[in-house]
């Protein structure tokens, strides 16, 4: 058990000697979590590795999957990689700084705790003026997962690191709430064309629109061997079952009214705007996203909904799908992944052919 340090910094123009004082707990070995545009991350010194270790331990996280080395600047991060597609400096020169982590061959500098024994390094230049005023003052290249127990979803906020990690870390930068509120987008270019890993912040879209057709991984949260390794583990999940309901707006507003009175009490909802509308006054255990027309606010605000409406007396927790173009596409996937892939269509729920009852019991919807 230590004290973790709570800095304060104001998210757009850091004080330098706060800044500094996070800076030096870095390159000396310790772990400082800190916000970046996406989430919360746990940087230690990458190149340091009994440091990265320390990361691994706190957050309870299998040592075959590897972390993102977050630098000040492009230069920085490529003088770690070798045998650079054309391809990486594109999309660093197009999304650098942002929400875009790619996946390259590695020098060898950084250590094997680093890349959990890969030949290739996740490289990433975050856009937040408090991580870029941290990555610049520490001076060395940042390992950061983010700041999560293992298994828990992403913090938004400084309080969602201290209330998974308070007294295992020697610090948290808190830098108010983060601002994308999904991961970076994960992007393999030692293959072609390169490959999405992970949905994230920067679109698929957005990335074809600079270098041309790439492919995704198939969806599903658990496969075989996996090229990220870390895309094998339930991830992003709350402590209560999560199910994810699908369908127009109208109909998943009526598939809660029957869910909620099959789950009386017992239920809480994570929902657009527009579905919330439509229920009767005095609705509990609700949780906005936002409007269904803007699915970069529902997520930024996703994690933080999955953390306040995990209770105690919370058996499960019913998410609003949206649709999957841009962003949405990492949204969908995250709710999924808090889901375990349970899914039900509101049309299907609303014809009888699945009562909340059955839902409850379903193989899908069974609490891991
Ligand atoms: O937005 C983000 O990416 C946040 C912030 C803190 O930067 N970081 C983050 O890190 O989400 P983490 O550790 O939670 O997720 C990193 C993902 C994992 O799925 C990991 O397996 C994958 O990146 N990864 C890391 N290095 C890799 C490599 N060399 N090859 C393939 N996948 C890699
Ligand atoms: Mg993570």
């Amino acid at each position: 058990m230590r004290q973790t340090k709570v800095l304060t910094v104001d998210p757009h123009r850091p004080d330098p000697g706060t800044v500094e004082k996070a800076a030096r707990i870095l390159r000396s070995g310790g772990l400082v979590a800190f916000p970046t545009e996406t989430v919360y991350g746990l940087g230690a010194h990458a190149l340091d590795p009994n440091a990265v270790r320390a990361v691994f331990a706190v957050k309870g996280r299998p040592a075959d999957n590897p972390l993102i080395v977050h630098v000040s600047d492009a230069a920085k991060g490529f003088a770690l990689a070798k045998n650079l597609p054309a391809v990486a400096f594109a999309l660093a020169e197009a999304f650098w700084p942002g929400p875009l982590t790619l996946v390259v061959p590695s020098s060898g500098a950084v250590p094997k705790e680093t890349t959990a024994g890969l030949d290739t390094v996740a490289l990433r230049v975050p856009a937040h003026p408090v991580a870029l005023a941290l990555l610049a003052a520490a001076g060395v290249p940042v390992a950061a997962p983010s700041a999560n127990r293992s298994g828990r979803p992403s913090p938004t906020r400084a309080e969602h690191v201290l209330a998974d990690l308070d007294g295992r870390i020697d610090a948290v930068v808190d830098g108010g709430e983060t601002g994308v509120g999904v991961e970076s987008t994960v992007i393999d270019l030692t293959v072609s064309p390169p490959l999405i890993l992970r949905p994230g912040g920067v679109s698929r879209e957005q990335i074809e629109e600079v270098i041309g057709p790439v492919a995704e991984r198939a969806e599903g949260p658990s496969c075989e061997r996996p090229r990220s390794p870390g895309l094998k583990y339930r991830h992003y999940a709350p402590r209560a079952r999560a199910v994810v309901v699908s369908g127009a707006p109208d109909r998943v507003a009526q598939a809660v009214l029957k869910l909620a009175q099959g789950f009386q009490g017992r239920a809480a909802f994570l929902l657009s705007d527009e579905t919330i509308a439509t229920l009767p006054q005095g609705f509990s255990g609700l949780f906005p996203l936002g409007s269904k027309s803007a699915p970069e606010e529902a997520a930024r605000r996703l994690y933080h909904g999955l953390r306040e409406m995990d209770r105690p007396e919370v058996d499960v927790i019913f998410i609003e799908g949206y649709d999957e173009a841009g962003i949405g596409r990492a949204l969908m996937d995250r709710m999924r992944r808090a889901a375990a892939a349970a899914e039900v269509d509101a049309d299907a729920l609303l014809a009888g052919e699945l009562t909340p009852a059955e839902l409850a019991k379903s193989g899908e919807a069974r609490p891991w």
